[in-house]
């Protein structure tokens, strides 16, 4: 057994002692796990890739304004149901100014982070039409989305986008759809795990194929305005965070606080539902929920028993964040750029030792860098080269544990610290010196 910089009995025994039988099916938490407790028994640190939580202090703007609104005595009330008059209203205006989209404040609503978000809508849309029981995910693909779909028991199918990029998507997408069991399309953009950002000909597909086969899309915006590679902080001027919201009205989209903002702790996000949708009548619905309307499902049923609102307090955050990046004085996206510098840094160091990136363009452009990237070492499947790059204190999480067929791993670059750059370059060194490339 070559010598390695973590011992190798060492992360035998604890993947043992938490009991996970294959290493490339283990679930993020359970890699945060492992790698804490390997951490705790030895003295090298890691190179943590595996959670793609913020690394950076929350925007301090929404720290202030919370506690100004904690101080007030918001605390001892109920907030309402669909939120704030001032968050709806920021929201509204966020989403014009940052995305060119016109939605009423009205369909602007809190959630306990959207993670709450696409569980309830994900709820309201699997009962819009008896006949339409199927959940649609073009992966790769955030994995929680889909335990909450086994957690509701609602069904899904789902199919790796890799091979099915620019034109072909249609075809592709209208496999699905033409069956009729559809009522729902899911997908992240920018994408978790893999950082593709879909073109304006995919947007406009998938807008088109929404409108022709009445599903309704979910747009996960967890990384709003995060593709470096534009400038996307120019309130009320494009370039705008690209939208399918252009090409159909029948969408719900999800703008999250844990990574723009730094707000990932108070669990609050925004669910932005059209005007058409949120207002729209579905005859099941009132069967199903005894609601007529899809916002009024979202709102007074799904989110009502789900949490009865969302905290208050976090509330007036999201409200002086969204507001001050809407008034040009609060550039949140280049708060975040670090993100995209590490990402170049760290993607050099891992080509620069014979790895490659999986997913490695959007139409004929190289994807940016950002929040995540994907890797793969010639001859090695994800799980192996999983398991084999722990022994050299580099941990990440698999492709085929968010949907991918692809083998690879995906690397979260928000924990690897600049000062780590140096230990990452000589442990895949010795990475690549241990397993030649032929
Ligand atoms: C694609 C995607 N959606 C949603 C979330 C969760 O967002 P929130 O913290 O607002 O619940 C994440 C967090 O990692 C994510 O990557």
């Amino acid at each position: 057994m070559k010598k390695t910089p973590i011992n190798q009995q060492l992360v035998d025994q604890n993947i043992a002692k938490l009991r996970i039988d294959h290493i490339g099916q283990a679930s993020i938490r359970e890699i945060v796990a492992l790698v804490n407790l390997v951490e705790e028994a030895g003295s090298e640190k890691f190179i943590r890739m595996e959670m793609g939580v913020p690394g950076l202090p929350p925007a301090q703007v929404g720290t202030e304004a919370e506690i100004e609104a904690l101080r007030s005595g918001v605390a001892s009330k109920y907030p309402m149901m669909d939120g704030i008059k001032p968050l709806k209203q920021e929201a509204s205006r966020f989403i014009k100014l940052f995305m060119d989209v016109d939605v009423s404040p009205a369909g602007c609503i809190p959630t306990v982070g959207s993670m709450q978000g696409t569980y309830a809508a994900l709820l309201v849309a699997s009962n819009v039409d008896a006949k339409k029981d199927t959940a649609l995910f073009i992966d790769p693909g955030f994995p929680v989305q889909k335990q909450q779909m086994l957690v509701m028991g609602h069904q899904y199918e789902t199919f790796d986008v890799f091979n099915h990029r620019g034109a072909k998507l249609r075809e592709k997408l209208e496999g699905f759809l033409a069956k009729g069991n559809i009522n729902s399309i899911i997908y992240s953009n920018p994408n978790n795990p893999s950082w593709i950002c879909f073109t304006e000909e995919e947007l406009q597909i998938i807008g088109e194929l929404a409108n022709k086969y009445d599903v309704i899309v979910m747009e996960d915006l967890a990384y709003f305005g995060m593709d470096f590679r534009k400038d996307l902080y120019t309130p009320g001027k494009p370039p705008y965070q690209p939208t399918v919201a252009r090409y159909t009205n029948n969408y719900v989209l999800f703008v999250s606080s844990s990574k723009i903002f730094s707000y990932a702790g108070q669990r609050c996000g925004m669910m932005i539902i059209s005007d058409s949708l949120f207002n729209r009548d579905y005859d099941n619905l009132k069967i199903r929920f005894k609601s007529n309307t899809f916002g009024n499902a979202i709102v007074l049923r799904a989110l009502y028993t789900l949490s009865s609102g969302t905290s208050h307090s976090a509330q007036y955050a999201l409200a002086a964040m969204f507001k001050a990046a809407s008034d040009g004085q609060f550039n949140f996206i280049n708060d975040v750029k670090e993100y995209s510098e590490k990402a170049k840094i760290m993607k050099s160091i891992f080509l620069k030792h014979g790895f490659y990136i999986v997913y490695e363009k959007d139409g004929d452009e190289l994807v940016g860098d950002g929040f995540y990237f994907t890797i793969a070492y010639p001859n090695m499947t994800g799980e192996e080269l999983l398991a084999n790059l722990l022994y050299y204190g580099v941990s990440a999480i698999t492709l085929k544990n968010t949907g991918s067929e692809k083998e690879g791993l995906r690397a979260c670059v928000s924990h690897v610290q600049r000062s780590q750059f140096d230990d990452l370059d000589k442990r895949l060194e010795q990475f690549a010196t241990d397993f030649p490339v032929n």
